[in-house]
């Protein structure tokens, strides 16, 4: 039986990925989609959103949440990789359907203290709704199967040395959700170069199927990937023509767990360092680890992906 979800995104190209498998996907009943600022600002992520949900032939609705992060604004937000309009300039219709009218925050509430079972969510965009939420009303951690984040690094960041962009952007938001007991799993940048990517062999094959839009959005947004990669003059770190974007691993993380590698640990979010604000602090020392924070719960981090399993799932969610 298909799992309820819902999902919290800053649609983004990577996102807008993730939204279509997450909606195509017979693992999933999407209950909703709510928007947060984060790669690009509010607006944009909403008409983004809007018009994503309309090429993936589902009716979803659409909530608008927070315009910025909880504290400290970022100072810089995404658009260098995703385009001032956040989908890379990709021209789509415009959506018949409108965003709601309930706000996002209060929509996230209303529909875990609803659910008569524990539900999934899933967190793409920096954790400001999220955090809100869980502040709005706590015994929504009660209703939480899991929550599956698209978020931090372990060896590395990508906006910082340190850290990650989900995270970075949000920090203190971030931290409320780690230091929250809601059951987690990490989907940090690691297993992008380990497996959690599309070869471009398998980039054809969505990109030869004409009569869906879903396809056709994704090989536009494959093919804006590239231009970006080039533009930016980042390295090839994965083999030649793959791309991996990190929203559609963690959606793909979500549905099928068994497909990645997975160890647990405790993270704590760095919300002051001088070069380190917004780090996901993963505790994997060989000795003593977890003697500093005893009772707390560890995280589930996935760390690499089988790329064969992860291709199929991807190709066969949207060509089915
Ligand atoms: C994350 O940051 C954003 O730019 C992407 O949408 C993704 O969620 C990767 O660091």
């Amino acid at each position: 039986m298909a799992r309820n979800v819902i999902i919290d995104c800053d649609t983004g190209m990577d996102d807008a990925v993730a939204l279509l498998l997450a909606l195509r996907s017979p693992e999933f009943n999407v209950l909703g989609i709510t928007c947060v600022n984060g790669n690009v600002g509010l607006d944009n992520v909403v008409h983004n959103t809007l018009r994503v949900v309309e090429q993936s032939g589902k009716h979803v609705p659409v909530y608008a949440g927070a315009r910025s992060a909880l504290l400290v604004a970022p100072d810089e937000n995404a658009s260098k990789v995703h385009g001032s309009d956040g989908l890379g300039g990709i021209p789509l219709p415009e959506p018949h359907n409108k965003v709601e009218k309930e706000h996002a925050i209060d929509f996230i509430v209303r529909i875990f203290m609803d659910a008569k079972e524990p539900m999934d969510w899933i967190t793409i965009g920096p954790m400001t709704n999220a955090a809100l939420a869980l502040r709005k009303e706590p015994r929504i951690v009660e209703k939480i199967r899991l929550l599956t984040m698209m978020a931090g690094g372990v060896d590395s960041g990508n906006t910082r040395p340190m850290s990650e962009f989900n995270v970075f952007a949000d920090p203190d938001a971030a931290r409320i959700i780690f230091d929250s007991d809601i059951p987690k799993m990490m989907v940090p940048l690691d297993p992008l170069f380990n497996g959690g990517y599309l070869k471009w062999s398998d980039q054809q094959k969505i990109k030869a199927v004409s009569d869906k839009p879903w396809c056709n959005l994704a090989g536009m947004i494959f093919d804006v990937t590239h231009e970006v990669v080039h533009k930016l003059g980042r390295k090839q770190v994965n083999e030649e023509g793959a791309i991996s974007p990190p929203d559609l691993l963690a959606v793909a993380a979500a549905i099928d767990p068994s497909i990645m590698k997975i160890e647990n640990y405790q993270i704590q979010i760095e919300t002051r360092g001088e070069f380190t604000r917004g780090m996901t602090v993963v505790d994997r020392r060989k000795y003593h680890r977890g003697e500093a924070n005893p009772g707390r719960k560890e995280v589930a981090v996935v760390l690499e992906a089988d790329q064969q399993k992860y291709a199929a799932l991807v190709v066969n969610t949207w060509l089915a």
